[in-house]
Parts: C-alpha cells; structure tokens; sequence
C-alpha cells in the first residue's frame, strides 16, 4: 500500500517537511517568486477575460465575443470566461461532494484506484507512482467519456453522480461553443462539424484535483510543467491559486476574478490543426502552506482514428506546415512514452 497512498493521506497524518519522493530537482523548483502567486499580477500580466453572454445571440455581439475569443487564443493560449451559464451551485455541489470523495476511508477510495488513464473512473495520486522518480503533490478522481468505449460518468459513485453530471453537462455546453466560436475566428469551421455532436464535444476526460497544503512549497509541485495534448480544455480553478502559465518566458499566475469564473486554454490538437497561429500553452501547478485547493479540469480531444493536420486553408507558402498529420491515438501513444522517460509524470490525456 506504500506505493499507491495517496499525499493527501501523509498530509492529514501531519507533515513538517516534504517526503524525498516529491522533492523535485532544483531546475524544477519553482522560483521563490512564484511562490508569491496570491500577489495579484500586474493587469498585463493577466489572462484575457470574456464575458460569453452574447455567444448564444447572433449578430454583431456574437462576431465580437467571437473574435475576443480568437484573439485571446493567439496572444495567450489561456483565458479566463465569465457569464458561462454553469452556476455557482452546481460547481460548489461538486466540489463538496468530490471533497467527501477524498475524505473517505482508503478502502473506498482504493476500489477505483488504478495506473491507467483509460478507466471509464480513476482514483489516483500523482500521476503514476509506479512509473515516476518525483511524485506530484496531488491526488484525483476522474471520469473518461470515450465514444463507443466507455462513459464513466454513468456509472460515477453515488455520491458524486449527480453532481459530476450535472456540472459536465454545464461544461459540454460551454465548450462546444467556445470550441466552434475558435475556428469560426479563423474562417475554417466547416472542416471540423464532426468534431462537435449536437453542441457537444463527444470525448472528454475530467479529472477533480485535490493538493493539500505542502509545508514546503519550494521543492515541489502541485503538476509539473506540460502542455495539455487535446483540443481543448475547460478548468475551474478554484480561488485559491496555485496554476501558472509560462507566457513570454516568464511563470506567471493565473488568479480567477470569482469562484465561478472558468479558464479555458488550447491544448496540442488545436495548435496543429491552426499550424501553430493559436499555441497550446505550458502550464503548472504550484503549492501553497496553508489552504488546500481542489481544480476541476475537463480535458477534452478528438476520437482515437481523428488524423489531426494543419488545416487547408491555414497553409500557402508563407506559412508552410509546421505539423505533420498523426492520429490521434498514435500522438497520444508518443506523449506517454515520451513523458514517461522525461519523467515529467503528468498526461493530461483527453
Ligand atoms: C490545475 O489544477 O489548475 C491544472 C491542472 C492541470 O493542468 O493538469
Ligand atoms: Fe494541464
């Protein structure tokens, strides 16, 4: 049972230093700044915010909301949205009952634990013990919805059921839209329709992320650096911060304007089919001393035969492709053996 227990587990059985397992070596350390994320950052150093009340209209409001939205995925890759339609309810439903999740005794918990990241449901902590030198310093709970596969949201424990459906149901909603509203600011939507079914984007993976307080935040992280390899994924971050996006070079936090704001980025599928003009950002996530923090993330991708390519019309000879055309599931198959001998641990596999 050593191998698989879970930080928040050592954390309640109190902790005045952090284990050797999650000490990360020093290049990977976050600067001590960074450690000052409750700083509210300087307003350039802010992710764009977009208001989406006007994505359900037509009309002029709609062709703005849009291009905000376009213009927010070239310069940053990340922002935040607002007026989203999902309630504050909903999302602080899930995150006590997901709280009562983690809260349990470990036997409970243990009855979906696994490695895999291809379970309908997951229990686990880090990323994948057995695999890794450094631990991260979270643990999480997590659903697949794969097409002809599997739909863990339907068979999610009882008491969370409810609410991780209806707060997914919310999000499927938020990110079909905002999914066509990017290629719509490209004038190329016609070429992914299928990507989105009946307003929604039919593969998702969501993962609820639980970091305890870490009584050393300077030698470990939260996640560790990595770009999201989907389409497209959908955070709640919570108020306490802790996520930062390298942007220009630097490591800056994203703090969220409310407890029911979302952030949005592209991920790795967006970036090769605009041939790089919209970047998949890398990201992290750092601790903090005193309060935990729970991040719901809804990682979404295309089905496993989807060859993903820089699309026609985003292509002449001033912008040749910088992609080659890989099926999905092959680039997911790279990213893991890739990550796995880099040892950065952390697959966020939509
Ligand atoms: C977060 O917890 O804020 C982000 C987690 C991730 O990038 O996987
Ligand atoms: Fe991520």
């Amino acid at each position: 049972s050593s191998i698989v227990q879970g930080i928040k587990e050592l954390v309640d059985g109190g902790l005045h230093a952090v284990p050797p397992l999650y000490v990360r070596p020093p290049d990977e350390r976050p600067e001590s700044s960074s450690l000052l994320s409750n700083v509210q950052p300087l307003p350039q150093y802010q992710i764009p915010i977009v208001d989406l009340t006007a994505l359900d209209s037509t009309g002029a409001a709609r062709v703005q909301v849009m291009q905000e939205i376009g213009r927010a995925c070239e310069d940053w890759g990340f922002f935040q949205v607002v007026n989203h339609g999902v309630e504050l309810a909903v999302i602080q439903q899930l995150q006590e009952a997901a709280f009562k999740f983690f809260d349990q005794p470990a036997q409970e918990r243990m009855r979906f634990y696994t490695q895999s990241i291809g379970e309908p449901i997951m229990y686990r902590t880090s990323f994948n013990p057995a695999m890794e030198n450094v631990r991260e310093w979270r643990d999480s709970l997590g659903f697949n919805r794969i097409p002809g596969v599997c739909d863990g949201f339907q068979d999610a424990p009882e008491l969370c059921k409810k609410e991780v459906q209806q707060y997914m149901k919310g999000v499927d909603a938020i990110a079909g839209k905002v999914f066509k509203a990017i290629f719509e600011s490209l004038g190329v939507e016609k070429y992914l329709e299928n990507e989105v079914q009946a307003g929604t984007i039919p593969r998702v993976r969501m993962s609820i992320n639980y970091y305890p307080p870490c009584p050393e935040p300077s030698l470990t992280l939260g996640v560790s650096a990595h770009s999201d390899v989907g389409t497209l994924t959908v955070l709640h971050p919570d108020v306490v911060p802790g996520l930062e996006i390298k942007h220009e070079g630097t490591w800056i936090p994203v703090i969220p304007t409310d407890p029911s704001a979302l952030v949005i980025n592209v991920a790795d599928q967006i970036e090769i089919w605009t041939n790089g003009k919209y970047k998949s950002i890398e990201h992290r996530v750092v601790t903090n001393t005193n309060k935990p923090r729970m991040s719901i993330a809804c990682f979404y991708g295309p089905s496993d035969d989807t060859v993903v390519a820089p699309l026609p019309t985003l292509v002449d000879e001033s912008h040749p492709p910088c992609y080659k055309p890989t099926k999905f599931e092959d680039y997911l198959k790279n990213f893991f053996s890739n990550k796995l001998l880099a040892n950065r641990g952390t697959l966020d596999l939509a």
